[in-house]
Formats: C-alpha cells, sequence, structure tokens
C-alpha cells in the first residue's frame, strides 16, 4: 500500500481513491476475467486480434499496481479451456501475443519482485509457449512478493478433475487408495492454486454476468465486482475503485451481521408460538 502510495502523486485522482482504502483490509487475492477484447475491437472495425493487443498494457498496469498495494496474489484469466473454439488465427495471434508479453515483462516482474505462474493444462499448448512460460516461471520462482497466477488453458472443471486424479494418483503410489479420503482441505490442497487464499474479489470486464468457468472451487466466498468497461479500456482507476467498493461489502460467509448477532429480542419458539399465525 505504501509503495503504491509513494508512486502517485498526491491530490490526483488514484492518489485519492488509494488513501480513502483501508490498509488493513485490503483484498489479499484479487482475481479477474479479462473480457471484452473483440467488442472493443469492432467499436473501432478493427480485427479482434487488435482488441487483444490492445488488452496487453492494462494486464501490466493492474499486475504492478496489485504489486504496489502489497497483495498475496493475483490470478488473470488469460485463456480458457473453451476458448479453442475460437478460429485458428485468433488463437495463434493470441500465442504470439503471450509471448511478446512475457518477454517484455520479465524485468518488471523482477523489479517488482513477483512470482509468475501459469495456471491450467499448459501440456497442450504449442511448445514454444510451454517453454517461454517455465523459462519465466523458472525465473521468477524466487521471487517473494506477490504471486501471478496467468490462467492459460484453464477451466474450473478441468482444474478439479486434475485435483481429483492427482489424488487418486498419490494414493495409488502410496499403496492406500482404500483409505483415500476426500475432504475440503484435501481438494483445495490439489488445485493449482494449492497454498493460496481464495481470491477476495473477483472482477468482470465487459458487463457479462457470468463466471464461464473460473476458479469455481475457490470463488465460493468471493465479492464480485462486474463493470461495463471493456478490458482494453480497464485503468488503475478503476481497479481502486473496486476495491474501494470491496470494501464497503459486509462479507458474512453465511452467518449474521453483530447487530443481528445481539439482537435483544432472540428467543426459542414454543409449540403453541409455531403454530399461531403471524400478527400483523
Ligand atoms: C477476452 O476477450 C479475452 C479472451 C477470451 C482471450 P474476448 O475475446 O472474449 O472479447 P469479446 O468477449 O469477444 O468482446
Ligand atoms: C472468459 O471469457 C475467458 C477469458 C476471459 C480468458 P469468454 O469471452 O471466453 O467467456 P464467454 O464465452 O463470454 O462466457
Ligand atoms: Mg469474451
Amino acid at each position: 500500500m505504501k509503495e503504491l502510495l509513494q508512486v502517485l502523486t498526491p491530490g490526483e485522482r488514484d492518489w485519492r481513491i488509494a488513501s480513502s482504502l483501508d490498509p488493513k483490509r485490503l483484498p489479499a487475492h484479487i482475481a479477474i476475467i479479462m473480457d471484452g477484447n473483440g467488442r472493443w475491437a469492432r467499436q473501432r472495425n478493427y480485427p479482434r486480434i487488435m482488441g487483444h493487443k490492445a488488452g496487453v498494457d492494462p494486464v501490466r498496469t493492474v499486475v504492478e499496481t496489485c504489486a504496489q498495494l502489497g497483495l498475496e496474489a493475483l490470478t488473470l484469466y488469460a485463456f480458457s479451456v473453451e476458448n479453442w473454439k475460437r478460429p485458428r488465427h485468433e488463437i495463434e495471434g493470441l500465442w504470439r501475443l503471450l509471448r511478446f508479453y512475457l518477454r517484455r515483462e520479465l524485468p518488471n516482474l523482477m523489479r517488482n519482485d513477483i512470482q509468475l505462474v501459469a495456471i491450467g493444462r499448459l501440456e497442450s499448448l504449442p511448445a514454444q509457449v510451454q517453454t517461454e512460460l517455465q523459462s519465466v516461471m523458472n525465473k521468477t520462482a524466487q521471487n517473494r512478493g506477490m504471486r501471478l497466477n496467468l490462467a492459460i488453458n484453464y477451466g474450473g472443471r478441468t482444474e478439479l478433475v486434475d485435483a481429483v486424479n492427482a489424488m487418486l494418483d498419490n494414493a495409488r503410489l502410496e499403496g492406500n487408495l482404500d483409505a483415500l479420503e476426500i475432504t475440503q482441505e484435501g481438494i483445495a490442497e490439489h488445485l493449482y492454486t494449492a497454498g493460496l487464499k481464495d481470491p477476495d474479489l473477483l472482477i468482470r470486464t465487459s458487463g457479462e454476468m457470468r463466471i464461464s468457468n473460473f476458479l469455481l472451487w475457490q470463488i465460493a466466498y468471493a465479492e464480485l465486482y462486474v463493470t461495463d468497461t471493456l478490458w482494453p479500456d480497464f485503468t488503475r482507476t478503476e481497479l481502486l475503485e473496486a476495491i474501494s467498493n470491496y470494501q464497503q461489502r459486509e462479507r458474512r460467509f453465511g452467518g449474521l451481521t453483530r447487530s443481528a448477532v445481539l439482537e435483544p429480542a432472540a428467543i426459542v419458539l414454543e409449540q403453541e408460538q409455531l403454530e399461531a399465525p403471524l400478527a400483523g
């Protein structure tokens, strides 16, 4: 948080929003569905790939700002297991952009002490993409600041299938398949996000009110923030506004607010009270 305030100019808009945030209640983990690149391009009569190209800079801004805020983790949805349905030229363009991003951003990741981890079924990606991802993962593996998960060929359901299969494989290897117990902790430990807190805040750009197979397990109690802004237009200001909005939410996790717990007239209903009609 301090780091972000140091790079902002006192009095300007982002500085004002950032300084109004409560540093003790920042989300530990933010997840973002970066959507709307195609529509951004269409609005300008550009080919779709230009929208994806325009989406690279907001990635840099968001990654840098989250690191400066001191978040533990940021998870970005870059390519879903369903995105293979798109035309081949668009998909190939996306791999080119990803490689460009990795090469350009490595120095920034190092400077900001960010560890990059690609999550998803990486084995199905083109060999060159796998090699470059692996290289950036290795180079940033010792960084201890923020963890940046890039979800690539990612699906929430395939992640759960992979987790369960990993549990089965381990149990088989250890020869205790019969004794294998499935627990929530066990599943969480075998997800790609093992060891990380669940996202506190899930942002989706471009106004779509759906999850699109993203982090199905981990977002059980995430606060949702959907904005009509298309991803290429997403700014640091809007990220800070989303966090400010998050801080105004009341997270109950199925429990009650303090005032409701302290309700003075709490009673246990007796049989005749159960049967009596409600007054009014
Ligand atoms: C999100 O933008 C990026 C990826 C899915 C790779 P879209 O390409 O889905 O953009 P729209 O939804 O068509 O506008
Ligand atoms: C979700 O966006 C995937 C990514 C942002 C990478 P999509 O554009 O693929 O989602 P749908 O098809 O609108 O649900
Ligand atoms: Mg889309």
